[in-house]
């Protein structure tokens, strides 16, 4: 499918994301994901390793393992370590983290760039309490600056391509999606998914669309419209 400017549209279970733009082939750092490239979306308790095999096996291009706390990680907690098993057979495969302190962030995505994953995604989408309110997930879109920030350093910690997975903002009074994608755009991130409702909204609701237009604008210089939010 292709939107009304030739760019390749994909469908990502309903999360829209910008990723590098390169002719129509879709690239995310020097992985190329093909034309038209199918993608799981992460999802805890659900995108474990046998899930990922079945998605594998019915033309998955680029899967997510499900979010992994890095407090967990720098803990060594065995659930949480658990979470970096990744195969061959899987590639490319990214490991997304989510957490609130940037330096236990940064200290996860040293661990999980041990693992060996294609890509390292970072979760500020969460919606969920337990993660929201301490300020991680989509907790951390009440505080753009730190959001920034961090990312800046996971970027410096890491050498596979960082990409972000986030929301339109906390509510509607707080949504700063555009400045959020230029910001994280200029700190290094090499791609972008977007669930089109605020923290507020959680799963329900319309997702508003009509934010994606203007940020492609602001991305279109190194962003391809890839995937979208229903
Ligand atoms: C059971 C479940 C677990 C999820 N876990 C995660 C997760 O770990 N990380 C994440 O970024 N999004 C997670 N999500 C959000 C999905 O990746 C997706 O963006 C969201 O469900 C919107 O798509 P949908 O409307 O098709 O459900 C989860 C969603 C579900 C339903």
């Amino acid at each position: 499918m292709k939107d009304n400017e030739g760019n390749v549209i994909d469908i990502q279970l309903k999360t829209v994301i910008f990723a590098k733009k390169n002719k129509r082939v879709i690239k995310i750092g020097d992985l190329n994901l093909g034309e038209f490239p199918l993608l799981l979306a992460p999802m805890e308790d659900v995108s474990d390793p046998p899930f990922r095999a079945v998605c594998k096996t019915n033309g998955a291009d680029l899967m997510y393992t499900e979010f992994i706390s890095s407090e967990g990680l720098i803990r060594d907690a065995a659930k949480s370590v658990q979470k970096l098993d990744i195969y061959d057979y899987e590639r490319p495969v990214g490991i997304q983290i989510f957490g609130n302190e940037i330096s236990s962030m940064r200290e996860a995505a040293a661990i999980v760039e041990e693992a060996g994953p294609d890509i390292l995604d970072i979760n500020y989408g969460c919606p969920v309490s337990k993660v929201a309110c301490k300020g991680a997930g989509a907790g951390i879109l009440l505080d753009i600056d730190k959001m920034v920030a961090m990312t800046a350093e996971i970027v410096k910690a890491v050498k596979i391509p960082v990409t972000v997975k986030t929301r339109l903002g906390w509510d509607e009074n707080t949504i700063r999606i555009n400045e959020v994608t230029e910001r994280l755009q200029d700190v290094g991130i090499q791609a972008i998914s977007i669930h089109a409702r605020t923290r507020k909204q959680m799963y329900k609701g319309e997702a508003d669309w009509s934010y994606l237009a203007e940020i492609k604008k602001i991305a279109e210089l190194q962003f391809q419209f890839l995937a979208m939010e229903t």
